[in-house]
């Protein structure tokens, strides 16, 4: 008898306890203190879902640089940032170079809403001569590679002595070229994505992660 009161007594307890705690995890998803906690944000009238953090947008550059890094020892590179959208890549890729190495930004824009145009409408500030030079190409992101294509034929025509591209993003399955991406950070769907460099109209530049629209 005392024994059954004292399981019951026991048994209780631990539901009690395990009630406590199932609350706690859920107010610590809600309230944000739980680090695995989905993080969704809004801009002008879409909503998007963190894709990629930015602790894991750091760490695969790290890899990036250390592998061009080894590919160009003893070479004198030239980055050549295509803006706005590879700018912060641009930025943190750079300084994890150790090579003789200089930066030049070109501006190419082609992309409005959330869906590419196709068609490349302004190309500006190709200040720097490059003949002669080995060229890295700095994309955020490499879609259709209509803009890959465009600034490829450019670089043909400066006479370059060779091109590798290096992008933070591609989309393979809208991907419609032929030429290899050299330096790839995350392959990822065929979805809009926003954040770190890459704009909803304008917008969203600014996170440090990569963000995905929610249909
Ligand atoms: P592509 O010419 O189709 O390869 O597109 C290249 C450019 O379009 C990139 O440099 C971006 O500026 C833009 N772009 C492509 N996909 C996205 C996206 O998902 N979000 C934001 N911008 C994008
Ligand atoms: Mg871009």
């Amino acid at each position: 008898m005392l024994t059954s009161a004292f399981i019951i007594k026991f048994k209780l307890n631990f539901a009690y306890r395990a009630k406590i705690s199932y609350y706690f995890h859920i107010f610590a998803a809600v309230s944000g203190s739980n680090k695995s906690v989905m993080r969704e944000t809004v801009i002008l009238d879409k909503k998007f879902r963190e894709m990629i953090t930015s602790e894991a947008i750091s760490k695969r550059i790290e890899e990036m640089a250390a592998e061009i890094n080894r590919d160009y020892k003893g070479k004198d590179v030239i980055f050549l940032g295509i803006l706005n959208g590879a700018f912060l890549f641009a930025a943190d890729l750079f300084k994890k170079i150790d090579l003789k190495a200089r930066i030049t930004f070109v501006k190419l824009a082609s992309y409005q809403g959330t869906r590419s145009t196709g068609s490349v409408k302004e190309l500006i500030g190709w200040n720097e001569d490059i003949k002669g030079l080995e060229v890295i190409v700095l994309e955020d992101i490499v879609d259709t590679g209509h803009t890959l294509d465009l600034i490829i034929g450019e670089l043909k025509v400066r006479k370059v002595a060779g091109v590798k591209i290096a992008t933070l993003l591609f989309k393979p399955d809208a991907y419609k070229k032929n030429f290899p991406v050299d330096y790839v950070g995350f392959r990822i769907p065929n979805d809009f994505v926003v954040g770190y460099g890459l704009d909803y109209d304008g917008y969203g530049r600014n996170l440090p992660s990569v963000y995905t629209l929610v249909k």
